[in-house]
This record gives structure tokens, C-alpha cells and sequence, in this order.
């Protein structure tokens, strides 16, 4: 289970602390379906329905694409990209020589970032996964039209159909009908789930799967996850985190940042920035989610953080264990003063590093929330990916927020669509 350190955080803290009788009543609300936005809770249950449901499907269509391909392109934006991307940068950040490349797509509309895309995919052998709730999201169904193109001309119309692969509603939208037409591999985002919360559906597993990652233990981990999480005491890391936030954020801190040490948690960062802005960042409300990767950031950021404006709070992710050793090795003559280091262990100079610019930040009056997993692996993921999941919800409804809508994404679709005439937009 994923812990909580509060140890830097409790010397800011007011009066009694964290209140966790709210952050109970939110854990109450959500367990009993009874707050805003209830209709889409079913991030709670989806690995549990996958493992009995679609699991399978995923597997055997991994298995087939990485048999036959170099290269998936996944095509998705915000809540239908950002986890795939977490984990596959998280756990794969270097290719095995069996993986396939897993190529984002449709994650914006920059002609350039589409010809850096077309020449690292080059002349590989690719299959294409569409990713779309809607099915009308702009960026991805343009990127979509494109890598079709592509598909069809490399392959012919018949090769090209057995490499597609789409994840989208049950019943309706664009993307819905086209594939029905087709015949393309379908897979379903579950009405019940959101965009930002469906990393655990077949959204996030079937990229992550055909990245060569684990994701019969990522579901597994998941369930016990979910269910070590259910919990209701403040001994809870997800009512700790929850509780001392909002208590932060009620006390002049609306900035909060999450920090790691590890260069691969940079995607998982984006993932978490969509989940709590978007779940929380309304009605005139929210904490501003940032985020920095150290120690490279503590030479571009740590001015500020230590010394700017006292708005900002840091949250923590660490992992317990390294996956890899390197020692720091002797030099003869120490023309360098590094010998001072030598035969530790860099992964100790990295923990040492942390320690110091932990209190460093409590000094300079920046509260510090920690929070690990022992390891970068599979299991590591699963328990951060539910224990933000229920934070996130818990953390909205103390605010009194509806964590599960996102209203304020509308407005830019609709004036986009008028400015480039889309029928029926104006
Ligand atoms: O969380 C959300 O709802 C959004 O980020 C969506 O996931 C994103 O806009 C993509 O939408 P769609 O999956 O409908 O293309």
C-alpha cells in the first residue's frame, strides 16, 4: 500500500489539524453513491470488472500486435492518453528489444510534433489504437483520419482492418458507428467512468500491454489496492493525503507541486495534473496542480520553491528501492574531490539529496507530504494510480465540488468548431 509521510507537513498545520470527519463523510458519500457526480464511480469497480471482463481480450490482442508489429500508434488526448503515457514511460522508459514503440498521437495539432511522428515511425510495421470517449474529440479523430490513411495505403483495406483497434463508447458516437461499419477490434470505455479515472479500463491497458508491461498484476495489484484503500480511519494514506491538503489549502497554500526524483514519473505527473485539475478546479475554487521533476528542476524551480511566494505546498513521490546500483567509483589523485563519495551508492547520494532538500523547503516555509511505493514496478504503479484516484474524489467532495465533471473544458471546443465552420457550430 502506498504510504504517507506527514512529518513535514504537521509543523504548518493549524488548530487541530486535517479534518478527517469531513474527509469520512466524502469517503461515506462516495461508497454510498450519494454525492455529486455518482454516476460516474465506476472507476472504483474497474479492475475488479476487468479482470472478469475484457482482460483476456486485451491480452490476446497484445500478444497479436506485438507479433506482428515495431510500433503501436496510440491516438487519444487528455483522460483517453494520459495514463497509457504514465505507465509506459514509468515502467518501460527504455525498450526491451521484443517491445514495440509505442508512438503517441492526436495529443495536439502541431503539423511539426506530426512529421517529427512520421519519421520516427518511418517504415516500421505498425497497428493504430484509437482511443476516444466521445469519438469527436478534434485532435485524435484528425490524427485518426491521417494514420488510416497511412494504414490503408501501407497494407491495402483488408491488411489495414485487422490493425485497427478501437476504444470507445458501448453504444454511440462517430467513432462507435465507423467501427461497427468496419468491423475494426472494438473495446469499451465504461459510461460510468470518466476520462481521467479510466486509466484501468481497456483506455490505459490496451497500450500498456502492448508495451510488454504486466497488466494482469498492475489489475490484480489494483484490486487488493482498492480494497486495502476502503479502509475508513485516518490511518488511511488517501484520507491522510486528502485531509492534509484541503487543510493546506484552506491555510493560504492553493499551489500545490509533485515532485519526483525520477525522470520517468514526468508523464505520471501529467496524468495526476489532469486528475485533481479537473476534478477540482471549479466553481472558483481548486489548488493549482504543478509539478517538477528533481533534482534537474531544483536548478531551475528551487529559487522560487524556496524563496518565492508561501502559496506552494510539495508532494513528494518517492520509491523505496532502486531498481538498479550504481556505485560511485575511486579516482586516483581525487582531481575531481569527488572521492569523498566514492564506493557509495548513488542511489544513497539521490536519498541524501532528498533529506536535504526536504529540509531545506520545511526552512523556507514550504509544507512537505510524502508519499511512496517500495518499487517502480507494476504494483508501485497500481497502488499510486488507485490512492490518487480515491484522493482525488475524497479531496473533491470535502471542497464541495462535483470531482467528476468537467464543464469548463466545453468552452474553447465551441469556439474552435465556429472559427473553423464546423456545420451546426455556428
Ligand atoms: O477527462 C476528460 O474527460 C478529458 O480529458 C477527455 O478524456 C479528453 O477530452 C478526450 O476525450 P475523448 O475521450 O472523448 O476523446
Amino acid at each position: 500500500m502506498v504510504k504517507v509521510d506527514l512529518s513535514g507537513a504537521s509543523m504548518f498545520f493549524q488548530n487541530m489539524g486535517p479534518d478527517y470527519a469531513e474527509v469520512a463523510a466524502a469517503h461515506r458519500t462516495l461508497a454510498e453513491g450519494s454525492g455529486l457526480g455518482a454516476e460516474f464511480t465506476g472507476w472504483l469497480e474497474l479492475p475488479q470488472n476487468i479482470k472478469s471482463g475484457e482482460l483476456k481480450q486485451i491480452l490476446a490482442l497484445a500478444k497479436r500486435v506485438r507479433a506482428r508489429s515495431q510500433a503501436l500508434v496510440v491516438v487519444g488526448i487528455g483522460g483517453s492518453y494520459l495514463g497509457a503515457r504514465a505507465a509506459v514511460d514509468l515502467l518501460r522508459p527504455t525498450r526491451g528489444t521484443d517491445d514495440p514503440d509505442i508512438i503517441f498521437v492526436g495529443n495536439g495539432l502541431s503539423p511539426d510534433s506530426m512529421m517529427d511522428t512520421l519519421s520516427r515511425l518511418g517504415d516500421k510495421d505498425f497497428d493504430l489504437c484509437v482511443i476516444s470517449k466521445s469519438g469527436t474529440t478534434l485532435e485524435p479523430a484528425l490524427a485518426f483520419r491521417m494514420f488510416k490513411g497511412l494504414l490503408v495505403s501501407k497494407y491495402g483495406a483488408a491488411e489495414a482492418k485487422k490493425r485497427i483497434t478501437v476504444v470507445t463508447d458501448a453504444n454511440r458516437g462517430v467513432l462507435h458507428d465507423m467501427a461497427v461499419r468496419e468491423g475494426w477490434e472494438t473495446f469499451v470505455v465504461p459510461d460510468n467512468v470518466g476520462g481521467r479515472f479510466s486509466v484501468l479500463s481497456a483506455v490505459g491497458l490496451v497500450p500498456i500491454a502492448v508495451a510488454g508491461i504486466d497488466v494482469q498484476t498492475v489489475i490484480d495489484c489494483a484490486i487488493d489496492e482498492f480494497r486495502a484503500l476502503d479502509l475508513r480511519s485516518p490511518e488511511n494514506p488517501a484520507w491522510q493525503y486528502a485531509g492534509a491538503r484541503q487543510h493546506l489549502y484552506h491555510n493560504g497554500r492553493s499551489i500545490e507541486i509533485l515532485a519526483s526524483y525520477e525522470p520517468s514519473f514526468r508523464f505520471f505527473a501529467e496524468w495526476w495534473k489532469q486528475l485533481y485539475g479537473e476534478s477540482e478546479g471549479k466553481n472558483g475554487i481548486g489548488i493549482f496542480p504543478a509539478s517538477v521533476e528533481f533534482t534537474a528542476d531544483l536548478h531551475s524551480m528551487g529559487q522560487f520553491v524556496q524563496d518565492g511566494p508561501r502559496t506552494l505546498f510539495e508532494s513528494v513521490v518517492s520509491f523505496e528501492q532502486d531498481l538498479h546500483q550504481f556505485e560511485v567509483p575511486f579516482d586516483m589523485g581525487d582531481p575531481d574531490g569527488l572521492n569523498y563519495l566514492a564506493s557509495r551508492q548513488l542511489g544513497d547520494v539521490c536519498r541524501t539529496a532528498m533529506a536535504a532538500v526536504k529540509q531545506a523547503h520545511i526552512d523556507g516555509g514550504v509544507p512537505n507530504i510524502g508519499i511512496s511505493v517500495p518499487r517502480r514496478d507494476e504494483a508501485g504503479f497500481a497502488s499510486l494510480v488507485c490512492f490518487f484516484e480515491l484522493a482525488c474524489a475524497l479531496s473533491g467532495y470535502v471542497s464541495g465540488v462535483n470531482p467528476f465533471d468537467q464543464p469548463g473544458v466545453e468552452a474553447y471546443k465551441k469556439n474552435m468548431f465556429r472559427m473553423l465552420g464546423k456545420p451546426g457550430a455556428q
